[in-house]
């Protein structure tokens, strides 16, 4: 296992509490920059670390908060997108539920870094559980008083508010998160107006993922410059992978960035290989919206290279042999897994989560469900395996938001590799039929000049 910088105390008794979390080293981040550092240099230290927004873009967080427009005469806010909802994601559950103060203290560090005196925490609504932990801790840490009027005599103030969303997955769009926190339907905004410059409430506003900010504490506790020194490239530091699917070990691993993706799915420190002793037949690295791998495609590049969990391995080759690292939710298939099926119940998500405000989206995603949906059950055509293709590329970077291409990258990369699944739905549609459909006898590796279901 390597470094432990967001998990290292989980497992200790109590955690969840203030006094627990400080014995062990927690609020020591803050007392220090607070004491020592000026905002500045806080933000210098998250520019140094090359920290990347661990949402799901990879966008650098220091360069991020460096667009922050510091001539306007508003106020500045942070908002911390707990909304998390992309299927195969739920890191940031974890970490709020098991540590909760990492979190607080990070939204403290992030707020005296960014000169902000009001901080948000949207959460996703179907997270009411984690909702009352949030709460209690925020409440012990105004009672310990870092939060509120003047924290610890440093003349900072921060007032913290935890929002609950409705769950909806496009209230975690950061522009649609700021609407719905104004109080309006979470419809996201077009862009530019960035929220650096115009966000909540129209005044230059943060928005940051759970993950990213939690790391600015283990960031200001080691220095910008060692924290760099953890990763490969620029991917440094930490990343949280919630692992899921036909693994013998699903759960939440804080990984080093820079492991082998072999390595991780079949060490026992990890996901502890593959069910059942069968095969593994694909992989979606980072959450339902990206492109799915083949087999041959998880393990090493379409180079030969060893594939690595960093931003940049994993992209390797861009999306015609890649995909992409994204929130880390590493959706794991074996030799039995029916890829047509899980696209089908992909795409039946998007359709339902589409905010409508774009026909291509709207309309599109809609198409891709109901022609996945007939592929799946045994009425389609070959031609719509055209169709399908030809939806996708027309939504794909034709929408206000990327869920528009996060509906369509999954249906492009799912053709491109296993064409020959979406075949063999047409060709045997009595087989398709059979209720133990998902559940055939293994025949692995899938052969492309004959269509096999697994
Ligand atoms: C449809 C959609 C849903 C998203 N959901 C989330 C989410 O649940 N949590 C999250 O942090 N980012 C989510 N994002 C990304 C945010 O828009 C934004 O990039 C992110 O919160 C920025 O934080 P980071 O820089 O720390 O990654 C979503 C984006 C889209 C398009
Ligand atoms: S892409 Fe879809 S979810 Fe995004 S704004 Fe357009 S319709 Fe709404």
């Amino acid at each position: 296992m390597g470094r432990q910088l967001l998990l290292e105390h989980i497992n200790v008794a109590g955690i969840q509490s203030y006094e627990v979390y400080k014995q062990k080293g927690g609020y020591a981040a803050l007392e220090k920059a607070l004491k020592t550092m000026a905002p500045d240099a806080v933000m210098e230290e998250v520019k140094k670390s090359g920290l990347r927004g661990r949402g799901g873009a990879g966008f650098p967080t220091g360069l991020k908060w460096s667009f922050l427009d510091r001539k306007s005469t508003k106020p500045r806010y942070l908002v911390c997108n707990a909304d998390e909802s992309e299927p195969g994601t739920f890191k940031d559950r974890y970490l709020m539920e098991k540590i909760p103060h990492a979190l607080i203290e990070g939204m403290i560090l992030s707020s005296f870094a960014l000169g902000a005196n009001t901080a948000y925490i949207y959460i996703r609504g179907e997270y009411f559980y984690v909702h009352k932990i949030l709460e209690k801790a925020i409440d012990e840490a105004y009672a310990a008083g870092w939060l509120g009027k003047n924290i610890m005599g440093s003349g900072y103030s921060l007032d913290l508010y935890m929002h609950i969303g409705a769950g909806a997955y496009i209230c975690g769009e950061e522009t649609a998160l700021l609407e719905s926190l104004e109080g309006k339907r979470g419809n996201p905004r077009i862009k530019p107006p960035f929220p650096a410059i115009a966000g909540l409430y129209g005044a230059p506003t943060v928005v940051n993922n759970v993950e990213t900010i939690a790391a600015v504490v283990p960031i200001i506790n080691l220095g910008g410059d060692e924290y760099a020194k953890i990763g490969v490239g620029k991917s440094t530091g930490t990343k949280l992978i919630s692992a899921s699917g036909h693994i013998n070990k699903p759960g939440v691993y804080e990984i080093e960035l820079g492991v082998s993706v072999e390595e991780f799915i079949y060490s026992d420190q990890y996901c502890g290989g593959i069910k059942n002793g069968k095969r593994l037949k694909a992989c979606v690295p980072g959450g339902s919206s990206v492109p799915i791998l083949p087999v041959d495609l998880i393990t090493k590049t379409a180079k030969g290279e060893t594939r690595l969990m960093t931003y940049e391995s994993l992209s390797d080759g861009g999306f015609a042999t890649g995909s992409m690292l994204g929130s880390g939710g590493f959706i794991v298939y074996d030799e039995t897994a029916c890829i047509v099926r899980s696209l089908w119940n992909f795409s039946r998500f998007y359709h339902h989560e589409s905010c409508g405000q774009c026909s291509p989206c709207r309309e599109g995603t809609g198409w891709l469900e109901k022609v996945l949906h007939r592929i799946e059950e045994g009425h389609g055509k070959m031609s719509d395996i055209d169709l399908l293709w030809d939806i996708q590329r027309k939504i794909e970077g034709n929408t206000i938001c990327p869920l528009g291409d996060a509906a369509a990258w999954p249906v492009a990369s799912a053709i491109r590799h296993f064409r020959h699944e979406f075949e063999y739905h047409v060709k045997y549609p009595e087989k398709v039929k059979d209720p133990k459909h998902g559940h055939y006898e293994p025949i692995m590796p899938p052969k492309k000049e004959e269509a096999v279901i697994v």
